[in-house]
């Protein structure tokens, strides 16, 4: 368990003004299940109607997390155990996937408790590497030993008509929905994510922002500063914690851009998300260029797994786009300076990332376990 090794003081700090202190994560979880699952599908009472406003993630911004009046210590243990107790009581009478109400239909509720459970997993880590001396697991050997295949800088996709977004059964969520087609010119993409050594040329040419965690060396170099340790930069990781800017100045330097999220899209058909780097199991990414038999079919690797790629667009809804199973998940977030990402990370879970899965944040931002890739017109 990703928090087992942490103190109670480590839990309740704030490392950083735009994550949680994990324990307002911890009791989010259990709270969100308890309102979706106990709540509104099982019909009963919560075990602390006050909870609610505390680990509302829309009427609590970040920083201000930990002056809540949160659970802590072992009221917070109780109160996740409690709750996942009468979680299993719920679903030991329910009836899974049985046409009823989709709002309440538990089948579709439980799924999307599992996915938010383990995205948050995600954004723990996000703050795990913030934590000196928390024992990480050194990066899983059959990870870094993954094959590295040579092959041209760039790969040629077809344009035409691509489909995108999720169908319209499965567990999905309803920002990929409902599925349509686009028209694409045929483009070029990078047939890997951009590496650390291609970026450290970049920063040492043009003086750009490096990526959050990397510390100079002293002798001209960069060290890699998570988790308390201070280590060599490998040249050939793919680049991680680069803001959507710098990805996009990047990509300008080059003489190429970001892609579209469409073009992200129909760049990565075919890609095997069996082989790819998910499930926080490496914590870490492999070299760039692994996982070359689990290519798009276009020869594009790693594009799912390793780590989030930024693309051009902004998160806006689908035509025809419909708020399931609340405004707050996606709708809310419509219309602002959020770019997407896509593809998922080594942090995430592989059964929560679908090639149509859309993730987002603000174009400054570098905490997300995000790279990217270049495109340009073909
Ligand atoms: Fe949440």
């Amino acid at each position: 368990m990703l928090i087992e090794p942490l103190s109670e003081t480590e839990l309740n700090t704030v490392y950083s003004e735009i994550l949680s202190p994990l324990a307002w994560d911890l009791g989010h979880i259990a709270n969100f299940e308890e309102l979706w699952l106990v709540q509104r599908v099982g019909g009963r009472e919560p075990l602390d109607g006050e909870l609610g406003r505390f680990y509302d993630a829309i009427e609590n911004p970040r920083k201000t997390r930990n002056e809540l009046p949160l659970l802590r210590g072992p009221e917070l243990r109780s109160y996740m155990d409690e709750v996942r107790a009468r979680t299993l009581e719920v679903l030991d009478g329910a009836e899974l996937d049985d046409g009823a109400d989709p709002m309440l239909e538990a089948g579709f509720i439980y799924e999307m408790l599992i996915a938010h459970e383990h995205q948050h997993n995600e954004t723990m880590l996000q703050l795990l590497q913030h934590v000196d001396g928390y024992p990480r697991p050194g990066l899983d050997p059959a990870i870094a030993a993954e094959p590295v295949a040579e092959g041209p800088e760039m790969v040629a996709v077809d344009g035409g008509t691509a489909e995108i977004g999720a169908a319209a059964t499965g567990f999905a969520y309803d920002n990929e929905r409902p599925a349509h087609e686009r028209e694409l010119d045929s483009f070029e993409i990078d047939r890997t994510p951009v590496t650390n050594g291609a970026f450290a040329a970049y920063v040492a040419e043009t003086g750009a922002e490096p990526p959050m965690f990397w510390e100079r060396d002293g002798e001209g170099g960069w060290l890699d500063a998570r988790f308390g340790l201070r280590e060599p930069l490998d040249p050939a990781l793919p680049v991680a914690h680069v803001s959507w800017e710098g990805a996009a100045d990047y990509a300008a330097w080059a003489g190429k851009r970001l892609p579209s999220e469409f073009e992200w899209e129909r760049a990565a058909e075919g890609s095997d998300p069996a082989r790819a780097n998910f499930d926080h199991l490496g914590y870490g990414t492999a070299p760039a260029g692994a996982y070359a038999d689990g290519a798009s079919r276009w020869g594009a690797v790693q594009m799912m797994g390793d780590l989030w790629e930024w693309t051009a667009s902004r998160f806006e809804a689908y035509p025809g786009f419909s708020a399931f199973p609340y405004p707050e998940y996606s709708e809310v977030f419509f219309g602002g300076d959020y770019r997407v990402l896509r593809g998922g990370s080594w942090a995430a879970r592989r059964e929560v990332v679908r090639r149509s899965f859309r993730n987002w944040d603000h174009p400054y931002r570098r905490q997300i376990f995000a790279g990217f890739r270049c495109a340009r017109d073909a």
